[in-house]
Protein backbone atom coordinates (compact mmCIF):
# COMPACT_ATOMS: atom_id res chain seq x y z
CA UNK A 1 0.00 0.00 0.00
CA UNK A 2 0.89 3.61 -1.05
CA UNK A 3 2.71 4.80 2.32
CA UNK A 4 1.64 8.71 3.46
CA UNK A 5 3.79 11.11 4.59
CA UNK A 6 2.82 14.41 6.69
CA UNK A 7 4.99 17.27 5.53
CA UNK A 8 4.79 19.92 7.75
CA UNK A 9 6.30 23.47 6.49
CA UNK A 10 5.95 21.71 3.53
CA UNK A 11 5.25 25.04 1.21
CA UNK A 12 8.53 26.09 2.62
CA UNK A 13 11.67 26.26 0.92
CA UNK A 14 13.28 22.57 1.86
CA UNK A 15 9.68 21.01 2.37
CA UNK A 16 8.91 21.94 -1.43
CA UNK A 17 11.78 20.06 -2.55
CA UNK A 18 11.41 17.20 -0.01
CA UNK A 19 7.17 17.00 -1.56
CA UNK A 20 8.50 16.67 -4.79
CA UNK A 21 11.34 13.74 -4.09
CA UNK A 22 8.48 12.26 -1.85
CA UNK A 23 5.94 12.15 -4.52
CA UNK A 24 8.38 11.63 -7.90
CA UNK A 25 9.35 8.11 -4.86
CA UNK A 26 5.74 7.14 -4.99
CA UNK A 27 4.63 8.31 -1.42
CA UNK A 28 1.36 10.25 -0.65
CA UNK A 29 2.45 13.38 1.24
CA UNK A 30 -0.24 15.81 2.64
CA UNK A 31 1.18 19.42 3.49
CA UNK A 32 0.45 21.18 6.41
CA UNK A 33 1.58 25.10 6.56
CA UNK A 34 0.82 28.13 8.56
CA UNK A 35 1.82 30.06 5.53
CA UNK A 36 4.09 32.52 7.88
CA UNK A 37 6.77 32.17 5.85
CA UNK A 38 5.85 30.72 2.48
CA UNK A 39 2.92 30.92 -0.43
CA UNK A 40 0.05 28.79 -1.41
CA UNK A 41 1.39 29.42 -4.86
CA UNK A 42 4.12 26.94 -3.98
CA UNK A 43 1.33 23.92 -4.35
CA UNK A 44 1.42 24.96 -8.05
CA UNK A 45 4.83 24.73 -8.77
CA UNK A 46 4.80 21.07 -6.88
CA UNK A 47 1.73 20.49 -9.57
CA UNK A 48 3.63 21.48 -12.47
CA UNK A 49 6.74 19.52 -11.65
CA UNK A 50 4.95 16.31 -10.38
CA UNK A 51 1.22 16.47 -11.73
CA UNK A 52 -0.03 15.89 -8.83
CA UNK A 53 -2.09 17.83 -6.40
CA UNK A 54 -1.14 17.84 -2.79
CA UNK A 55 -3.36 18.00 -0.43
CA UNK A 56 -2.58 21.63 1.79
CA UNK A 57 -4.36 22.63 5.02
CA UNK A 58 -3.27 26.17 6.58
CA UNK A 59 -2.55 24.94 10.12
CA UNK A 60 -0.13 26.10 12.43
CA UNK A 61 1.57 23.07 14.11
CA UNK A 62 0.70 25.43 17.53
CA UNK A 63 -2.62 24.63 17.39
CA UNK A 64 -2.83 21.77 18.97
CA UNK A 65 -6.77 21.10 17.74
CA UNK A 66 -6.70 21.98 14.28
CA UNK A 67 -3.70 19.46 14.22
CA UNK A 68 -5.58 16.92 15.59
CA UNK A 69 -8.30 17.37 12.36
CA UNK A 70 -5.18 16.59 10.16
CA UNK A 71 -3.69 13.62 11.65
CA UNK A 72 -7.25 12.13 12.42
CA UNK A 73 -8.48 12.70 9.39
CA UNK A 74 -5.75 10.78 7.12
CA UNK A 75 -3.53 8.07 8.63
CA UNK A 76 0.23 8.90 8.70
CA UNK A 77 3.16 6.53 8.11
CA UNK A 78 5.95 9.11 8.95
CA UNK A 79 5.96 13.14 9.41
CA UNK A 80 9.06 15.16 8.36
CA UNK A 81 8.80 18.21 10.94
CA UNK A 82 10.39 21.20 9.28
CA UNK A 83 7.54 24.01 10.37
CA UNK A 84 9.77 26.54 11.92
CA UNK A 85 11.28 30.01 12.33
CA UNK A 86 14.49 30.07 11.15
CA UNK A 87 16.00 33.87 11.18
CA UNK A 88 18.91 34.05 13.71
CA UNK A 89 18.56 37.98 13.94
CA UNK A 90 15.01 37.68 14.85
CA UNK A 91 15.20 34.67 17.04
CA UNK A 92 17.69 37.17 19.12
CA UNK A 93 14.95 39.83 19.00
CA UNK A 94 11.60 37.71 19.57
CA UNK A 95 12.87 34.98 21.68
CA UNK A 96 9.99 33.72 23.25
CA UNK A 97 8.28 34.22 19.75
CA UNK A 98 10.75 31.42 18.68
CA UNK A 99 10.90 29.25 21.56
CA UNK A 100 6.72 29.07 21.35
CA UNK A 101 6.90 28.39 17.23
CA UNK A 102 9.16 25.90 17.37
CA UNK A 103 8.96 23.74 20.44
CA UNK A 104 5.17 23.81 21.00
CA UNK A 105 4.98 22.43 17.80
CA UNK A 106 7.42 19.34 17.88
CA UNK A 107 5.46 18.61 21.44
CA UNK A 108 2.28 18.71 19.46
CA UNK A 109 3.67 17.03 16.77
CA UNK A 110 5.24 14.03 19.01
CA UNK A 111 1.74 14.07 21.31
CA UNK A 112 -0.49 13.34 18.13
CA UNK A 113 2.21 10.97 16.70
CA UNK A 114 1.75 8.92 20.10
CA UNK A 115 -2.65 9.47 19.69
CA UNK A 116 -2.81 8.21 16.56
CA UNK A 117 -0.11 5.69 16.46
CA UNK A 118 2.19 7.21 13.58
CA UNK A 119 6.04 5.76 14.71
CA UNK A 120 8.17 7.54 12.26
CA UNK A 121 9.52 11.53 12.89
CA UNK A 122 12.04 12.97 10.74
CA UNK A 123 12.98 15.92 12.00
CA UNK A 124 15.31 19.15 10.56
CA UNK A 125 17.80 20.01 12.47
CA UNK A 126 20.61 21.71 12.12
CA UNK A 127 24.88 21.83 12.00
CA UNK A 128 24.31 25.16 14.00
CA UNK A 129 24.29 22.74 16.97
CA UNK A 130 28.16 22.46 16.70
CA UNK A 131 28.84 26.13 17.08
CA UNK A 132 32.14 26.39 16.01
CA UNK A 133 33.61 23.27 16.29
CA UNK A 134 37.35 22.66 17.50
CA UNK A 135 38.27 19.98 14.92
CA UNK A 136 36.70 20.42 11.29
CA UNK A 137 35.01 18.63 9.30
CA UNK A 138 32.55 17.89 12.15
CA UNK A 139 31.04 14.16 12.64
CA UNK A 140 27.85 13.44 14.56
CA UNK A 141 29.92 12.72 17.10
CA UNK A 142 31.77 15.86 17.86
CA UNK A 143 29.91 17.76 20.59
CA UNK A 144 27.39 19.82 20.46
CA UNK A 145 28.05 23.60 21.90
CA UNK A 146 26.20 25.49 23.41
CA UNK A 147 23.89 27.87 21.07
CA UNK A 148 24.99 30.89 19.79
CA UNK A 149 21.55 32.26 19.12
CA UNK A 150 17.73 31.27 20.67
CA UNK A 151 17.12 29.41 17.04
CA UNK A 152 20.19 27.49 17.44
CA UNK A 153 19.01 26.93 21.31
CA UNK A 154 15.41 25.97 20.04
CA UNK A 155 16.92 22.97 17.65
CA UNK A 156 19.66 22.06 20.25
CA UNK A 157 16.23 21.50 22.87
CA UNK A 158 14.36 20.08 19.88
CA UNK A 159 16.90 16.99 19.51
CA UNK A 160 16.64 16.66 23.14
CA UNK A 161 12.75 17.00 23.55
CA UNK A 162 13.23 13.90 20.89
CA UNK A 163 16.07 11.60 22.33
CA UNK A 164 13.63 12.03 25.64
CA UNK A 165 10.52 11.38 23.88
CA UNK A 166 11.84 8.33 21.79
CA UNK A 167 13.17 6.44 25.03
CA UNK A 168 9.94 7.06 27.37
CA UNK A 169 7.90 5.95 24.31
CA UNK A 170 9.01 2.83 22.16
CA UNK A 171 6.25 3.52 19.97
CA UNK A 172 7.43 6.43 18.59
CA UNK A 173 11.12 6.24 16.41
CA UNK A 174 12.97 9.26 15.34
CA UNK A 175 15.78 10.16 12.55
CA UNK A 176 17.56 13.85 12.80
CA UNK A 177 19.18 15.41 10.00
CA UNK A 178 21.38 18.14 10.68
CA UNK A 179 21.41 20.19 7.44
CA UNK A 180 24.44 22.24 6.90
CA UNK A 181 23.66 25.20 4.25
CA UNK A 182 21.10 24.30 1.69
CA UNK A 183 20.79 26.62 -1.34
CA UNK A 184 19.88 26.14 -5.11
CA UNK A 185 16.41 25.57 -6.43
CA UNK A 186 14.81 22.80 -8.26
CA UNK A 187 15.96 22.08 -11.61
CA UNK A 188 12.51 23.21 -13.26
CA UNK A 189 13.02 26.52 -11.49
CA UNK A 190 9.14 25.68 -10.68
CA UNK A 191 10.14 25.84 -7.07
CA UNK A 192 13.04 27.68 -5.36
CA UNK A 193 13.76 29.74 -1.70
CA UNK A 194 11.08 32.69 -1.18
CA UNK A 195 12.96 35.23 1.12
CA UNK A 196 10.59 37.61 2.51
CA UNK A 197 11.64 40.97 2.70
CA UNK A 198 15.16 41.38 2.77
CA UNK A 199 17.15 37.55 2.89
CA UNK A 200 19.24 37.26 5.25
CA UNK A 201 21.06 34.06 4.03
CA UNK A 202 23.75 34.18 1.24
CA UNK A 203 22.26 32.71 -2.09
CA UNK A 204 19.11 34.73 -2.20
CA UNK A 205 20.92 37.77 -1.33
CA UNK A 206 22.98 37.00 -4.08
CA UNK A 207 20.68 36.37 -6.15
CA UNK A 208 18.87 39.24 -5.77
CA UNK A 209 21.69 41.64 -6.53
CA UNK A 210 22.41 39.92 -9.60
CA UNK A 211 19.18 40.67 -10.02
CA UNK A 212 18.91 44.34 -9.32
CA UNK A 213 16.73 43.93 -6.95
CA UNK A 214 19.67 44.79 -3.94
CA UNK A 215 22.14 47.45 -4.76
CA UNK A 216 25.02 45.44 -3.43
CA UNK A 217 26.25 42.32 -1.50
CA UNK A 218 27.54 42.57 1.76
CA UNK A 219 30.25 40.16 2.19
CA UNK A 220 30.92 39.76 6.12
CA UNK A 221 34.08 40.13 7.27
CA UNK A 222 37.26 39.28 5.13
CA UNK A 223 39.69 38.93 7.98
CA UNK A 224 38.68 34.94 9.39
CA UNK A 225 41.39 32.34 10.01
CA UNK A 226 40.89 30.79 6.93
CA UNK A 227 42.42 30.80 3.78
CA UNK A 228 40.66 33.79 2.09
CA UNK A 229 39.30 35.54 4.97
CA UNK A 230 35.65 35.14 4.53
CA UNK A 231 33.85 32.34 6.18
CA UNK A 232 33.52 28.38 4.95
CA UNK A 233 30.24 26.70 5.23
CA UNK A 234 29.00 23.46 3.35
CA UNK A 235 26.59 24.27 0.98
CA UNK A 236 24.56 21.48 -0.20
CA UNK A 237 21.97 21.44 -2.82
CA UNK A 238 18.30 21.43 -1.71
CA UNK A 239 17.45 18.38 -3.82
CA UNK A 240 20.37 16.78 -2.89
CA UNK A 241 19.46 17.69 0.79
CA UNK A 242 15.42 16.82 0.12
CA UNK A 243 16.76 13.10 -0.87
CA UNK A 244 18.11 12.28 2.10
CA UNK A 245 14.93 13.12 3.86
CA UNK A 246 13.41 10.14 1.09
CA UNK A 247 16.07 8.20 2.26
CA UNK A 248 15.56 8.45 6.06
CA UNK A 249 11.49 7.85 5.58
CA UNK A 250 12.04 4.90 3.93
CA UNK A 251 14.83 3.62 5.62
CA UNK A 252 12.01 3.96 9.10
CA UNK A 253 9.02 2.58 7.09
CA UNK A 254 10.93 -0.15 6.31
CA UNK A 255 12.42 -1.00 10.18
CA UNK A 256 15.81 -0.50 8.63
CA UNK A 257 16.53 1.87 11.81
CA UNK A 258 19.26 0.47 14.11
CA UNK A 259 18.45 2.48 16.74
CA UNK A 260 15.21 4.12 17.74
CA UNK A 261 16.89 7.72 17.34
CA UNK A 262 19.01 8.24 14.67
CA UNK A 263 21.19 11.48 13.60
CA UNK A 264 22.82 12.13 10.61
CA UNK A 265 25.07 14.71 9.16
CA UNK A 266 23.85 16.25 5.75
CA UNK A 267 26.63 17.78 4.06
CA UNK A 268 28.80 17.47 0.75
CA UNK A 269 32.10 17.81 2.80
CA UNK A 270 33.36 20.18 1.07
CA UNK A 271 33.86 23.47 2.69
CA UNK A 272 33.80 26.62 0.58
CA UNK A 273 34.19 30.43 1.29
CA UNK A 274 31.56 33.35 1.04
CA UNK A 275 33.75 34.75 -1.88
CA UNK A 276 34.52 31.25 -3.49
CA UNK A 277 30.84 31.29 -3.74
CA UNK A 278 30.65 34.85 -5.40
CA UNK A 279 33.36 33.89 -8.08
CA UNK A 280 31.72 30.23 -9.02
CA UNK A 281 28.71 32.39 -8.63
CA UNK A 282 29.58 34.81 -11.36
CA UNK A 283 31.62 32.57 -13.61
CA UNK A 284 28.95 29.93 -14.16
CA UNK A 285 25.73 32.48 -14.63
CA UNK A 286 28.50 34.67 -16.67
CA UNK A 287 27.76 38.13 -14.65
CA UNK A 288 29.52 40.40 -12.37
CA UNK A 289 27.70 40.81 -8.94
CA UNK A 290 28.25 44.11 -7.07
CA UNK A 291 29.70 43.59 -3.53
CA UNK A 292 31.84 45.29 -0.91
CA UNK A 293 33.77 43.21 2.17
CA UNK A 294 31.88 45.22 5.53
CA UNK A 295 32.47 43.78 9.40
CA UNK A 296 31.66 40.77 10.42
CA UNK A 297 28.03 39.56 11.09
CA UNK A 298 27.23 39.19 15.22
CA UNK A 299 27.20 35.81 15.90
CA UNK A 300 28.70 34.21 12.76
CA UNK A 301 30.96 31.36 13.21
CA UNK A 302 34.26 31.16 11.22
CA UNK A 303 34.12 27.77 9.77
CA UNK A 304 31.62 24.65 9.68
CA UNK A 305 31.91 21.50 7.33
CA UNK A 306 30.20 18.09 7.17
CA UNK A 307 31.56 14.81 7.31
CA UNK A 308 29.11 13.33 6.07
CA UNK A 309 30.20 9.41 5.67
CA UNK A 310 27.91 7.79 8.55
CA UNK A 311 24.96 9.51 6.12
CA UNK A 312 27.01 7.90 2.94
CA UNK A 313 27.29 4.47 4.25
CA UNK A 314 24.21 4.29 6.78
CA UNK A 315 21.62 5.78 4.84
CA UNK A 316 23.26 5.16 1.29
CA UNK A 317 22.81 8.99 0.61
CA UNK A 318 25.21 11.21 -1.29
CA UNK A 319 24.91 14.99 -2.05
CA UNK A 320 25.59 14.87 -5.76
CA UNK A 321 25.03 18.17 -7.36
CA UNK A 322 28.24 20.21 -8.19
CA UNK A 323 28.41 23.56 -6.38
CA UNK A 324 28.50 25.47 -9.87
CA UNK A 325 25.01 23.39 -11.37
CA UNK A 326 23.74 24.27 -7.28
CA UNK A 327 24.56 27.73 -8.37
CA UNK A 328 23.30 27.97 -11.99
CA UNK A 329 19.99 26.61 -10.44
CA UNK A 330 20.04 29.49 -7.58
CA UNK A 331 20.22 32.17 -10.59
CA UNK A 332 17.71 30.18 -12.97
CA UNK A 333 14.85 30.31 -9.91
CA UNK A 334 15.25 33.93 -9.39
CA UNK A 335 14.83 34.97 -13.21
CA UNK A 336 11.76 32.83 -12.74
CA UNK A 337 10.44 34.45 -10.20
CA UNK A 338 11.34 38.49 -12.12
CA UNK A 339 9.88 36.92 -14.92
CA UNK A 340 6.49 36.09 -12.93
CA UNK A 341 6.68 39.41 -10.87
CA UNK A 342 6.91 41.39 -14.20
CA UNK A 343 3.82 39.51 -15.48
CA UNK A 344 1.81 40.77 -12.21
CA UNK A 345 3.03 44.13 -12.80
C1 LIG B 1 22.75 30.03 9.68
C2 LIG B 1 22.87 28.81 10.56
C3 LIG B 1 21.98 27.72 10.08
C4 LIG B 1 20.58 28.20 9.93
C5 LIG B 1 20.56 29.35 8.98
C6 LIG B 1 19.13 29.84 8.91
C7 LIG B 1 25.05 28.34 11.52
C8 LIG B 1 26.39 27.77 11.29
N1 LIG B 1 24.23 28.30 10.51
O1 LIG B 1 23.41 29.74 8.50
O2 LIG B 1 21.98 26.67 11.01
O3 LIG B 1 19.75 27.18 9.49
O4 LIG B 1 21.40 30.38 9.45
O5 LIG B 1 19.01 31.09 8.37
O6 LIG B 1 24.70 28.80 12.59
N2 LIG B 1 26.92 36.13 4.24
C9 LIG B 1 27.43 37.31 3.71
N3 LIG B 1 26.56 38.25 3.25
C10 LIG B 1 25.20 38.10 3.31
C11 LIG B 1 24.68 36.90 3.84
C12 LIG B 1 25.57 35.95 4.31
O7 LIG B 1 28.65 37.49 3.64
O8 LIG B 1 24.48 39.01 2.90
C13 LIG B 1 27.84 35.09 4.69
C14 LIG B 1 27.71 34.78 6.19
O9 LIG B 1 28.56 35.58 6.93
C15 LIG B 1 28.08 33.30 6.21
C16 LIG B 1 27.67 32.78 4.85
O10 LIG B 1 27.50 33.91 4.02
O11 LIG B 1 29.47 33.18 6.33
C17 LIG B 1 26.36 32.00 4.90
O12 LIG B 1 25.39 32.78 5.57
P1 LIG B 1 23.86 32.34 5.66
O13 LIG B 1 23.36 31.98 4.32
O14 LIG B 1 23.14 33.41 6.40
O15 LIG B 1 23.89 31.02 6.48
P2 LIG B 1 24.53 30.68 7.92
O16 LIG B 1 24.67 31.90 8.74
O17 LIG B 1 25.73 29.85 7.69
Amino acid sequence: MTKRVLVTGGTGYIGSHTTVELLEAGYDVVIVDNLSNSERSVLGGIRKITGRTVPFHKVDCGNLARLRRVFARYGFDAVIHFAASKAVGESVEQPLLYYRNNLVSLMNILQLMREFRVPNLVFSSSCTVYGQAEKLPVSEQTPRREATSPYGNTKHICEDIIRDSVAAYPEVHSIALRYFNPIGAHPSAEIGELPRGVPNNLIPFVTQTAAGIRPMLSIFGDDYNTPDGSCIRDYINVRDLAKAHVVAVGRMVDGRMKAPFEVFNVGTGRGVSTLEVVRTFEQVNNLKLIYKIVGRRAGDIEAVWADPAFANKELGWKAETSLEDTLRSAWAWQRHLDAKNKKNQ
